[in-house]
Parts: C-alpha cells; structure tokens; sequence
C-alpha cells in the first residue's frame, strides 16, 4: 500500500511525445492511465489530478487550463455492437471525438463518455456522468449530468419568446 500525501505526491509533467499535442506547463499528479495517446491533444497548462484513465481512440482535444479531478475517465469510442452473429470484442471501434474546453474544471470522480464536449469554463461536479455537451460556463452535475445554473448570468443562453427547453 502507498500513502500519498501533500508532501509525497508527485507532480509529473506530461513530455512532448506523452501525446499527439502537448503544450506548455501540462502536468498529472501521481499516476494516470493514458491510452491512444497519439490522438490527444493538449493545449496549454493542463491539469490531471491523481488516478485518471483516458483513452483517447477516438481524439480527444483538451484546451488550455483545464483541470480534470482525480480518477475521472474519458473515453472516446464505443463498441460496433449492429452485428448480431460478431462478438461485440470483434465488432471494431466507433470513433467519437472528445474535447474539453479552455478553464473547464471537471470535478472529482466524473465519467465523460464519448462524443462530448464541455464547453469553456464550465464546471462538471463531482461524480457527474456526462451523456450530453455542457454549454460554456454552465455547471453541471448528477447522472446524466443535468445544468443546474450558469456562471455568469451573461452566459445564459438567450430564448426567443415563446421557446421552450427541452
Ligand atoms: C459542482 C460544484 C462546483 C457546485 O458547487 P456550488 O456552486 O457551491 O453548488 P451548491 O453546493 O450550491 O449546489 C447546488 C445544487 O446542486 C447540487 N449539487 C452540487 N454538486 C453536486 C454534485 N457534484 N452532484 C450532484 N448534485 C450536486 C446540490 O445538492 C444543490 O442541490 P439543491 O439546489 O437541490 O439543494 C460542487 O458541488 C462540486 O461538485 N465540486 C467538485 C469538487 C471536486 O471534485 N473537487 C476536486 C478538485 S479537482
């Protein structure tokens, strides 16, 4: 067993071959799982805390300053599973690209499931399961992640009279 604590954890920065992209100042803490590395870009000062999985087979695109909270996963593809007679394991891979935008903060525990994007700026809570995109600066949480409120009351989106959500 390992204790990590403040004065122990390891900061590591991520190295320029660590991914298709890397850009300045991109660091994880202790430990990560990181899959099909050749397809994920990182913008500038990007954040992973302790004991993230990431797989990035179908491209993930991570923005500048985002900071994504311990053991969160990100996953990029689903399963072919249209062929009854196949294995679903033999089916093959359906690509669908992730991308996390500039200062999103995606909190602790979350899973982001492929096809999504988090908006800039928003905040993904604890523990959230992100079916759907999240505007810019709305913050989200719960399973499927739900916007609760935004930000910035400037950042809500605009409705025409008469429009509805859905
Ligand atoms: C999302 C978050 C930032 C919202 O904080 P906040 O603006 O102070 O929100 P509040 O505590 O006022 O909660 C607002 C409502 O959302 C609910 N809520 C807040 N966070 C939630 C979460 N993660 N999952 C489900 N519901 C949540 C609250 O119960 C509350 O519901 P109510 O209106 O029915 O009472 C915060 O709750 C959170 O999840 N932080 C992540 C912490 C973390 O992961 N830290 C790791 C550091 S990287």
């Amino acid at each position: 067993m390992t204790m990590i604590t403040d004065s122990s954890k390891r900061v590591i920065p991520f190295r320029p071959n660590d991914a298709k992209r890397v850009g300045q100042g991109c660091f994880y803490l202790d430990d990560i799982t990181w899959l099909n590395s050749a397809n994920i870009e990182l913008g500038d000062r990007v954040k992973f805390n302790s004991g993230c999985w990431v797989n990035g087979y179908g491209g993930l695109v991570i923005e500048d300053d985002a900071n994504v909270g311990p053991r969160t996963l990100i996953h990029t593809a689903n399963h072919i599973t249209s062929d009854r007679d196949t294995p679903i394991a033999f089916q093959g891979w359906d690509s669908k690209p992730v991308r996390i935008g500039r200062d999103a903060w995606v909190g602790m525990g979350c899973i982001i499931l492929p096809g999504v994007t988090i908006g800039e700026g928003a905040i993904v809570g604890a523990g959230a399961l992100v079916t759907k995109d999240v505007p810019p600066f709305a913050v989200a949480v719960g399973s499927p992640a739900q916007v609760i409120k935004y930000r910035f009351p400037d950042a809500e989106p605009r409705h025409e009279a008469g429009e509805v959500d859905n």
